[in-house]
């Protein structure tokens, strides 16, 4: 599985989680699940992905402003989630810093899939995505473990 094939699956995953989470909205269990699932997958994700794709990219100069472009991305949507963890879970404040996540998400993801990859594709070999996308997903599953540990 190259860096691209391996990305594009945890994008899936939270793109699935934030319908899970808008759907199951009104249920208090349904929402806490969803909402904890991806915390877990958010912070496993966008580590692993600082750590094998953006770093190297940022080596090159023709990416070196989108890798920022997305870290800060990454760093704003983790104050959404601390927000969310101080905010009474269900009370207006919380449903709405949910809605303004899942927004903010899908923004994200979308942008890195139609603008950062196909940059990303042309400075790095087939090789190197390959290799790249064997310490991604080992990576992830590693922190994965670590943050749903510490639910
Ligand atoms: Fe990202
Ligand atoms: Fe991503």
């Amino acid at each position: 599985m190259d860096i691209f094939e391996a990305l594009l699956q945890s994008h899936q995953r939270q793109r699935a989680t934030c319908a899970r989470l808008l759907s199951g909205i009104g249920d208090h269990e349904e929402r806490r699940q969803a909402f904890d699932e991806l915390k877990a997958e958010m912070a496993a994700h966008e580590t692993a992905e600082e750590r094998t794709f953006y770093v190297p990219l940022i080596e090159h100069d023709d990416t070196v402003d989108p890798a920022r472009h997305g870290i800060s991305e990454h760093h704003e949507m983790d104050e959404m989630v601390e927000d969310l963890d101080k905010a009474e879970e269900g009370s207006s404040g919380w449903l709405e810093t949910v809605g303004k996540l899942v927004h903010k998400v899908e923004h994200h993801l979308k942008e890195e899939e139609e603008k950062f990859f196909p940059e990303a594709k042309k400075v790095l070999s087939r090789e190197r995505q390959q290799e790249l996308g064997q310490l991604y997903v080992h990576e992830h599953e590693r922190l994965y473990a670590k943050a749903e540990a510490e639910q």
